[in-house]
């Protein structure tokens, strides 16, 4: 037998890897006859993708499975960011070699950006999978499973998926995000994305208004909007154009929408208007990612990401003008091509100088067509030995934005009960992970509570409304 309970362990990429049967899906149809088991790699966009593939699919009677060798059909939703993210799609495939031996009806599909990205090559190096599915054309794969037989769809279809997609009405649980923007034009060197997601387009503003009402009306209480440059965002509505910013502020009109966030943002697309929500936009959460990649002039000009440090920092002082308790995040990319000790330096430097309530760190990963992977590497122990230093850093400032929370009141929405009896689990404003003792809480809870104790990754809090 094969060892299906590998493929539902998680190792993130660049966020969450989850299974689709632990997201807001509902899992239970009445005359469903088939089980579909999804493992979700990568960035938060992909865990969205995930949880619309499994509506689409539950249209067709399939029910979600936790478990890979109960299912008639495996899902795997891939990242193609770095090279370790893109090759652990091979080694799960491998792993399933003896399930599909033993069960020959077994659809395999692999979605994602690695099945933009590689398409039928997928299936030359893997003949077991039977669909390979981008992006931006899964609406079409429960056709492509009534069809039967190998299918290879990897079009940019012209038509907006959205649209073919069921709505929103089996959706379950507090918290939920929304795609309103997809793809990327920056074209930073070292990045796929810009391939395996095309161009940028923003959806239309009263189609994510109608989404976000329906996701209200299903109890959701905080929505996070999600887009490769979500900030980006430019939605067409009623001939005007909305900015981020001015969807924010329409979303919080929503009656029983309690919080909103969004990621992942560009520094050059922080307009006034959207720096002016955090101050003035209560549902707007105190919380910003803002990847910087480095804090060198040179690398950031070598990655094309066209701004200074010095703009960045400046960028900084006035979102923190207007919501002065903001936590910021980023991401950093370490040993990227021709960094030098004082390049380091310079990105250690500007940690220092921002203070980050936590941050992912990469080792940067040569990605095949991108512009960077023409230049040589920095050596690999260097690399290594300044990603543990950055990620020192990263983990002492992380800390003590846990440590500076004792003490102050918080608000906690409730998304789980906790390995405790007696014990909820929930998100604090600053997203940070929080257990409180509450017999009486129930998920979707909004909550005051008093944070009592910190450690580096949650906080312990007493409710007190
Ligand atoms: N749109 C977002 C990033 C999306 S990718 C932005 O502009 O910030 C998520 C993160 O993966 C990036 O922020 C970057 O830090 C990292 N990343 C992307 N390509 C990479 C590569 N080739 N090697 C290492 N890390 C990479
Ligand atoms: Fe990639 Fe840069 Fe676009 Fe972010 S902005 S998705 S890092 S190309
Ligand atoms: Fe990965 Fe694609 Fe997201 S490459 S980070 S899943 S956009």
């Amino acid at each position: 037998m094969s060892n299906p309970e590998a493929l539902t362990q998680t190792s993130p990429a660049a966020g969450p890897d989850t299974a689709a049967s632990d997201t807001g899906v509902q899992d239970a149809m009445p005359d469903a006859v088939k089980k579909l088991f999804i493992k979700t790699y990568g960035c938060q966009m992909n865990v969205y993708d995930s949880e619309r593939m499994a509506e689409a699919m539950g249209a067709k009677g399939y029910v979600l499975t936790d478990r890979a060798d109960d299912a008639d059909m495996v899902l795997l939703n891939t990242c193609h960011i770095r090279e370790k993210a893109s090759e652990k799609l091979y080694s799960d495939l491998g792993r399933l070699k003896p399930l599909k031996r033993d069960k020959p009806d077994l659809k395999i599909g692999v979605a994602g950006c690695v099945a933009q990205a590689e398409g039928a090559e997928i299936r030359r190096r893997m003949p077991l999978v039977d669909i390979v599915v981008g992006p931006q054309a899964y609406h079409r794969l429960p056709a492509m499973v009534e069809a039967g037989g190998a299918q290879v769809d990897t079009d940019f279809p012209v038509e907006d998926k959205f649209e073919h997609l069921p709505q929103r009405k089996g959706y379950r649980g507090p918290t939920a995000f929304l795609t309103v923007q997809e793809g990327c034009d920056k074209f930073c060197a070292f990045c796929v994305v810009p391939y395996t997601r095309g161009a940028e387009v923003s959806r239309p503003a009263a189609r994510l208004m109608r989404e976000a009402r329906e996701l209200v009306g299903r109890g959701v209480r905080e929505i996070t909007l999600l887009g490769q440059n979500v900030n980006g965002y430019h939605g067409e509505a009623d001939g005007a154009d909305w900015t981020l910013g001015r969807l924010i502020r329409e979303l919080a009109a929503i009656d029983g929408l309690d919080r909103i966030r969004y990621t992942t943002s560009h520094p050059n697309d922080m307009d006034d208007d959207l720096i002016a929500a955090h101050g003035d936009v209560p549902q707007l959460m105190p919380y910003l990612h803002l990847p910087v990649q480095s804090g060198s002039d040179r690398i950031l000009k070598a990655m094309n990401r066209k701004h200074t440090r010095d703009q960045y920092f400046r960028l900084i002082d006035r979102i923190r003008e207007a919501r002065p308790d903001i936590l910021m995040t980023s991401d950093f990319i370490v040993g990227f091509p021709g960094e030098t000790d004082q390049d380091f330096g310079d990105t250690m430097d500007l940690v220092r100088r921002v203070g980050y309530g936590a941050a992912f760190s990469f080792k940067y990963s040569s990605r095949p067509g991108t512009p960077a992977a023409e230049k040589p590497p920095v050596e690999a122990d260097i690399a290594d030995s300044r990603l543990q230093e950055l990620q020192a850093l990263i983990i002492t400032q992380q800390r003590a934005a846990q440590d500076s929370m004792v003490g102050r009141e918080i608000s906690v929405l409730y998304e789980k009960a906790g390995r405790m009896e007696g014990q909820m689990v929930g998100k604090s404003d600053h997203l940070m992970a929080v257990h409180i003792d509450d017999a009486q809480g129930r998920i979707g809870d909004l909550v005051r509570a008093r944070v009592t104790a910190a450690s580096s990754n949650s906080l312990a809090a007493k409710r007190i409304s």
